[in-house]
């Protein structure tokens, strides 16, 4: 099989178990993690403010869509929709990997046209932490110039490097190379897991190297170690995934973790945030941002509609919570900071 067709299977196959059932950890955050009640909260509901005023990004939606890999069969469309109901509805749109425009034209088109077609949706770039190895970080500007993104993420995925048949577990020397990219690149860079989260030892090695975030993307929600077993042929990397089926930090433990250190760059919340309450608890725990990924896709592969209306959901959601803390926005409810871990 050409590179090209591997590339195209490897991702139509991510969307395919991705979407299983099995691939969900469902470890919700509002099952560990508790927000105090406030009987009295001295608020009317039209006053709360689900919306931040970012510094780089302007007034976004707390919640984003979290990067998710394009290059399927049906991603034009599917993206075209997430691209939609973002722009609608101010929300930050995570593109997925952008590995595939390294090396073939065409695939620049798509976030192109979607850019165009949307021209004020605000897209956040996406590359692996492995492609800082093999290009220059002017290749993976360009990336985020074609796509006229805000700012540009790194994902960290170790675990799904290992367990995949074609994976690329090099991952020595990479906290230079990010530095490096940091330093060369002249846009905000941001630092993701993709489901395995973050300790508080690895946070700290990333003080001082000029990063805007930190998203903890944490043990909870969709799992790469499980979607790559589902995708495997040899016997011991299948094995692997059962053994390493609950391997991560949750993304309760990567909050509580960074809220324990100063840091200085933001931590934003993903990984297993299914519902509005989420969101809440995720702000409480420190989050400047919050991302879903796998909910989204969902909803986006049956309509532009139902999207829309599980957004609608999400946000009531959130606005009931900031309502029932007495918080009549994200910053309010940071500043509590009034959450316990469930006895
Ligand atoms: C279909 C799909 C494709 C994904 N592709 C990417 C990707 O290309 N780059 C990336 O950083 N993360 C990718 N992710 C990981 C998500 O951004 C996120 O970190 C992870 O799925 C946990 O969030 P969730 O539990 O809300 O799904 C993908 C997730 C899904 C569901």
């Amino acid at each position: 099989m050409s590179e090209l067709n591997l590339f195209e299977k490897r991702k139509a196959d991510h969307m395919k178990y991705a979407m299983e059932k099995a691939s969900d950890v469902s470890l919700n955050l509002s099952d560990q993690i508790q927000l105090s009640h406030e009987a009295l909260p001295d608020l009317n509901w039209d006053q709360i403010q689900t919306r931040v005023q970012h510094p780089i990004f302007g007034e976004i939606e707390t919640c984003f869509v979290s990067s998710m890999t394009g290059g399927f069969e049906k991603s034009l469309e599917v993206n075209s929709i997430l691209a939609g109901v973002c722009e609608k509805n101010q929300m930050l749109l995570g593109v997925g990997s952008q590995r595939r425009e390294l090396t073939d034209e065409a695939a620049k088109k798509e976030w192109q046209l979607i850019k165009e077609k949307h021209p004020q949706v605000k897209l956040l770039s996406n590359i692996g932490v492995s492609q800082l190895k093999d290009h220059k970080t002017s290749e993976i500007y360009e990336l985020v110039k074609n796509i006229q993104a805000e700012a540009l993420i790194i994902h960290l995925n170790p675990l799904q490097e290992v367990i995949q048949d074609e994976g690329t577990p090099q991952f020595l020397g990479t906290l230079d190379l990010i530095k490096k990219c940091i330093d060369e690149t002249p846009c905000p860079v941001i630092l993701k897991e993709t489901g395995c989260g973050f300790s508080k030892a690895t946070l700290e090695r990333l003080k001082g190297i000029g990063l805007l975030a930190v998203d903890v993307a944490g043990f909870g929600g969709t799992h790469w170690g499980r979607v790559e077993g589902m995708r495997s042929d040899e016997n011991h990397r299948k094995s692997a995934s059962g053994v390493f089926a609950h391997w991560g930090m949750s993304t309760a433990q990567s909050l509580e973790a960074a809220s324990a250190l100063d840091l200085d760059f933001e931590i934003w919340s993903s990984g297993g945030i299914r519902t509005g309450l989420d969101v809440a608890i995720s702000v409480a725990m420190g989050a400047t941002l919050c991302g879903l990924a796998r909910p989204f896709m969902q909803n986006a592969l049956e309509s532009s509609e139902a999207l829309q209306g599980f957004v609608e959901e999400l946000h009531f959601q959130y606005k009931t919570a900031l309502f029932c803390t007495g918080s009549k926005d994200s910053q309010t409810l940071t500043e509590k900071g009034q959450w316990q871990w469930v006895k």
